[in-house]
């Protein structure tokens, strides 16, 4: 009877995607490179998986508009990480534990178990009493078409925490049994919860993996957790931290007692727009996460939704990065290497200096490209580098370097009339020959990478057609740019 009416909700989602998806394609804000929704909201990457031969993104999807509302799981593979295709819907609110206009089929993940393809996800639901969150598994055998469990829920929320603070289950498998990761609170103080199972659908609490002592808010978003070479890594977006939105924490980890014991914290991005970043094996064994680029109304930096609504959708996918680790246990982020099959009409210039005077920069087309320099920090004796990024009459995007003060900072207060704010963080290069920037640019969004891949700024820009300019320029001396190299990037999407 449910399946029938989980059924009957992705009809009818699909149903409004196929009437409204032309119309959201020829938004003019659409996005070139970064994966979007076809139709509505997107949030949270859920589930990602490599499976049978593709890559699987499912998404927190509200299929109807572009706000956040009754949470479905929107789904799309892919053979490259670049081109994907859109499949039908995975999960519809249908039962008394997720069905709910501000509930639904929250964030979760993907795992192979029996040769099928398992979701776990949190199903929220309110009858009255509050929100109450618990896991859920979901199946399927041909990886498109789901089944809710029939014992879901299969984890309700622990003594101690509060009902509607309990979510974004991540399941891994280690010498043959089942851990999941989950979201909670407890006193006020976020916590990341550990379980174990035998067989996917029987679990049991093992430990608090990590908490906050204060320092990372009251509630965990999205945990992940995974190995790295000889460490283990630890993610969560943490709720009442305004400016944190993404953190990593490095350190062991011991199957017997289930606990984490952590040296080294981190920002995975300082920009305004990235958040609840999941991870995933590539065949090659390369560890990737996907983030969402956006955030929430308890940050700091929140505006409001964004103009995009108004042309049927809101959201995308931060770029995929590569999580690798240094040698002082701290980690980089790499956009992957896939990126470069959408490369078009390289421009390179071996060296040039910059002074202070603007130097106007190509790029593809100034709106959708990729872009990489490295500041030889050795024949630089500037304060400060500056590339204002989507120029365009008074209209700009401007990058800082600032040598003199170890800062890096993105204003975005004069980009596109609506957004607003500096995103900034700790340019640390003392002793260091020179620094690398890699900036990708595509219709809505700039991701700009600085030092090693470990100072990373995501933030969402609205700009039109005509802010397609690119300047450079120095204070205070000269700096010395080598290597310079520039692509368009080809459409994924359009
Ligand atoms: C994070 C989050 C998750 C939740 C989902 C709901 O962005 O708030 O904690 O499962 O979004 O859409």
């Amino acid at each position: 009877m449910s399946e029938k009416l989980m059924h009957e909700n992705i009809q009818k989602a699909q149903k409004e995607i196929e009437s409204k998806k032309e119309i959201v394609k020829a938004g003019q804000m659409r996005q070139h490179y970064h994966f979007m929704p076809q139709t509505g909201w997107i949030n949270d990457p859920n589930g990602l998986i490599y499976y049978k031969g593709k890559y699987h993104y499912f998404y927190q999807l509200n299929p109807y508009y572009g706000h956040w509302d009754y949470m479905h799981w929107g789904h799309a593979v892919s053979s490259d990480l670049m081109h994907w295709e859109y499949l039908p819907v995975a999960l519809a609110p249908s039962e008394e534990y997720d069905d709910h206009m501000r509930g639904g089929c929250f964030s979760g993940s993907a795992i192979e178990h029996d040769g099928k393809l398992f979701l776990m996800y949190t199903g929220t639901s309110n009858h009255g009493e509050g929100y109450v969150q618990t896991q859920c598994i979901a199946y399927s055998g041909d990886g498109i078409n789901f089944t809710k469990y029939e014992g879901n829920p299969v984890i309700c929320p622990p003594e101690g925490v509060p009902s509607d603070l309990f979510r974004d289950p991540k399941v891994w498998k280690h010498n043959g049994t089942y851990y999941m990761v989950c979201g909670a609170s407890r006193n006020k103080r976020g916590q990341a919860l550990l379980y174990r199972s035998s067989d996917m659908l029987h679990w049991e609490f093992f430990n608090v993996l990590a908490e906050s002592r204060g320092e990372w808010g009251y509630m965990w978003e999205c945990p992940d957790f995974y190995q790295l070479e000889d460490k283990y890594v630890l993610t969560f977006s943490p709720m009442g931290e305004s400016d944190r939105k993404a953190v990593y924490l490095v350190g062991d980890f011991d199957y017997d007692t289930g606990k984490f014991s952590w040296q080294i914290s981190g920002e995975i991005d300082w920009g305004m727009d990235y958040y609840a970043p999941q991870s995933f094996l590539t065949p090659d064994g390369r560890r990737i996460i996907v983030g969402w680029a956006n955030e929430w109304q308890w940050m700091s930096f929140w505006k409001d939704w964004g103009p995009t609504y108004r042309e049927g959708w809101c959201g995308f996918f931060n770029l995929p990065r590569e999580v690798r680790l240094m040698p002082d246990h701290t980690l980089q982020f790499l956009p992957v290497e896939e990126l470069n099959i959408l490369r078009e009409n390289k421009q390179s210039i071996r060296e040039f200096t910059v002074r202070d005077q603007n130097i106007e920069l190509k790029a593809g087309d100034g709106i959708s490209f990729e872009m990489k320099m490295k500041a030889d920090l050795e024949q630089t004796d500037a304060d400060r580098l500056e590339i204002d990024l989507r120029c365009g009459g008074e209209k700009k995007t401007t990058c800082i370097f600032d040598f003199k003060h170890g800062i890096m900072k993105i204003d975005r207060n004069h980009s596109d009339g609506w957004s607003k704010g500096i995103s900034y963080s700790t340019l640390f290069l003392k002793g260091k020959k020179e620094l690398d920037i890699h900036i990708f640019s595509d219709q809505s969004s700039l991701e700009i990478f600085a030092d090693n891949y470990q100072n990373n700024h995501a933030n969402n820009v609205f700009a039109g057609d005509n802010q397609n300019q690119i300047l450079i320029r120095a204070y205070g001396g000269d700096v010395l740019i080598r290597d310079y190299e520039s692509y368009g990037m080809k459409e994924c999407f359009r």
